[in-house]
């Protein structure tokens, strides 16, 4: 990959903020952003320490940024705070404590809203409970839930007690679990008897149960009944929520943390088999993802924000949660599909509860677009002031879609590009201060300096697309892989170990106005309606399969998912497929990874195309699944005539 990572996309249309945006956003032109920027990064510990002070600090750091070490760099060094205490405690002695903290809605249609004051003292009592349950501070917690407000309270308890939590999306399977568990040794699991997604109950805790079937170092599991459903109780081992939470004080101080405690654990796809614990610590992270809900959400405690993403991703954390509740605004959850029961749910929830600022994905626009102009039309959007997007890349078509006929030419849309490494946004337009353009990013937030380089580290010239990365440290960044500090080093930094630069494994390409346009990953890892899959986690799914011998796994263009998935399978003694075995394969990769991983196509094949070493030329498939003329090299290949075989069958 490289030299030449191909954009064909130009876009010169550029949107202005409209003047009653401007009027009212915290920073309302080019020159105001511009000198905070040269500000960020001449002098990142005045800035960075300024900022900070914006939050709640039991002792002050003595030191902003520690570089040291590097790559192991630490932020608000000798510093003490809460997360947990800047999203609840600070707003209690404020006219915000009895507004909305949390406005949620079940998927059958179920409301409950929790003031600052009720989450406060929910998060207290879960604290409370998880003590009892031997939960301490560096004690990691597992929590694998549907979309409903004890998730937020989980989290929330996690953080004042100073214990790491894992967040595990409800979507993933048993396996996923037993995997999570093991590599960051659990002790307790949070979850529920289910969640509703599209008028049925995903059963959570049978998975859990499955799971725990392998995981001796799991002592306590909490209950959430949601759902209702019949689900098998472990004596012992799982407790009730409700019946716990009844039993304790609503009181729980939020222990006095060093900056750089642990805060959690997410997992991502690499371009390895073997998900990546992104590790991220309190206070950097609390000071990143504060200031970016504050600058690029224009973030204003009046206002009701809502993020579709679920909290089991890292947008989810970052921007449900721990940046909106520390600005004191009011956030929006929803626990089910926007199809249910009908096409039109988001908008009658953004209707019902007057959100003012939307965050959303590609991949959702353009089902949206897909369901139907007349949908959106139906709703009064008129509380909306300002759309995100994140993920993906957005296409321009969608992006003009999501204007028009949910902005209704009124809002600013911030296209925010980041990653789970990032903790925070990174890259984006501030809303009121410059003009948005469809399909581009943006400009650098404060403090981030990006860059576009060649393979070799020389920078490229404005236009030229290469690599991207990141040439200085920021707050929010992650600290380590849990338990790997070497595979840290290796995936992110050893590359341009020399220039101490952060490798993020996109490209992308800076255009005439300065624009940062993201072209994708360049490495193994696919785009699946936003969510990170790697291509090779989901070849050992299938090749864990018996009737597998081999498999490879690209990714296609896609109209809703952005990305498809297509694998490549040669079966196992040279058997015939039949025709249950898509389907088969289908379901085991369901089993191994969850849903979201199962292939849209599977194709199978006598051989794979390989070079003479036999690695598979995963490039030239990608060629195959989207159906268009290789113009590749192919001397490497050791036999050409199963490529030519497989292009004839597509
Ligand atoms: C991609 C999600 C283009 C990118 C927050 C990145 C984007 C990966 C954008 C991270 C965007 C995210 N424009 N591409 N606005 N946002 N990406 O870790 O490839 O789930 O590296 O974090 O998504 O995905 P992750």
């Amino acid at each position: 990959m490289s030299k030449s990572i191909d954009h064909v996309l130009e876009e010169s249309r550029l949107f202005e903020p409209p003047a009653a945006f401007v009027k009212n956003a915290a920073i309302k032109d080019r020159a105001t952003y511009d000198r905070l920027y040269q500000e960020s990064i001449e002098d990142p510990e005045g800035f960075w320490g300024r900022m900070a002070e914006e939050l709640h600090w039991f002792r002050k750091w003595d030191r902003v940024l520690n570089e040291d070490h590097p790559p192991f760099y630490k932020w608000f060094e000798g510093g003490t705070t809460n997360i947990s205490y800047n999203c609840l405690d600070r707003h209690l002695d404020s006219w915000r404590k009895n507004k909305a903290a949390i406005i949620w809605e079940g998927e059958p249609g179920d409301q409950r809203i929790l003031t600052y004051q009720e989450l406060h003292r929910q998060v207290c009592r879960c604290a409370n409970v998880l003590r009892e349950l031997g939960v301490e501070q560096g004690t990691r917690v597992a929590i694998y839930m549907p979309m409903v407000p004890e998730l937020a309270i989980a989290m929330l308890a996690c953080a004042r007690i100073g214990a790491i939590h894992s967040i595990i999306f409800g979507g993933f399977s048993a396996n996923a679990i037993v995997d999570r568990v093991h590599d960051a040794s659990v002790e307790a699991v949070i979850t529920a008897d289910g969640g509703w997604r599209r008028g049925s109950v995903l059963p959570l805790k049978a998975a859990v149960d499955e799971a725990l079937e392998r995981c001796p170092t799991v002592k306590n599991v909490l209950v959430v009944k949601r759902t209702e459903n019949e689900v098998a109780m472990v004596e012992g081992r799982d407790h009730w929520w409700h019946e716990r939470m009844a039993k304790v004080s609503d009181d729980y101080p939020a222990a006095e943390l060093d900056a750089e405690a642990p805060l959690y654990i997410l997992y991502t796809s690499g371009s390895t088999g073997k998900p990546k614990g992104i590790l991220h610590s309190t206070g950097g992270y609390m000071v990143g993802t504060y200031l970016t809900s504050k600058y690029i959400f224009d973030l204003k405690e009046e206002d009701t924000y809502w993020c579709t993403a679920d909290i089991g991703w890292v947008t989810g954390h970052s921007y449900i949660i721990y940046g909106i509740l520390a600005n004191g605004a009011t956030t929006v959850m929803y626990e089910g599909a926007p199809n249910h029961p009908h096409t039109g749910r988001f908008w009658e929830m953004v209707d019902r509860y007057k959100v003012t600022v939307f965050y959303t994905a590609p991949t959702a626009i353009r089902a949206f677009a897909k369901w139907g102009d007349d949908v959106p039309a139906k709703y009064d959007l008129g509380s909306l002031r300002l759309l995100g997007t994140v993920g993906e890349p957005i296409n321009p078509e969608a992006w003009m879609w999501y204007h028009k006929h949910i902005g209704r030419e009124g809002c600013p849309i911030v296209d925010t590009w980041w990653q789970t490494e990032t903790g925070g946004i990174m890259i984006t337009t501030l809303p009121g201060a410059m003009p948005a353009k469809p399909g581009s990013a943006g400009l650098p937030f404060f403090g981030v300096k990006p860059a576009i380089v060649t393979e070799d580290g020389e920078e490229v010239e404005t236009g030229g697309s290469g690599l991207l990365v990141i040439q200085c440290p920021w707050p929010s960044m992650l600290r380590t892989l849990y338990g790997d500090d070497q595979r840290f080093r290796e995936v992110y930094w050893s590359k341009f170990e020399k220039q101490g630069w952060y490798l993020t494994g996109d490209g992308a390409y800076f255009d005439k106005n300065g624009y940062c346009m993201i072209i994708g990953r360049i490495d193994d890892v696919i785009n699946v309606s936003g969510h990170r899959l790697g291509t090779m986690e989901i070849e050992s799914a299938l090749v864990s399969s018996p009737l597998v011998a081999e498999a490879a796994v690209v990714g296609f263009p896609h109209d809703v998912k952005g990305q498809g998935i297509c694998a490549f399978v040669t079966l196992a003694a040279g058997a015939q497929p039949s025709e249950t075995d898509t389907e088969t394969l289908r379901e085991h990769v369901a089993k191994e990874i969850g849903a979201i991983a199962k292939p849209d196509i599977i194709r199978f094949t006598d051989a794979l195309p390989k070079t003479r070493s036999g690695k598979i030329m995963r490039r030239l498939l990608r060629d195959v699944a989207a159906g268009s003329d290789s113009k590749q090299d192919t001397t490497t290949l050791e036999d050409e005539s199963i490529l030519n075989k497989l292009r004839a069958e597509t």
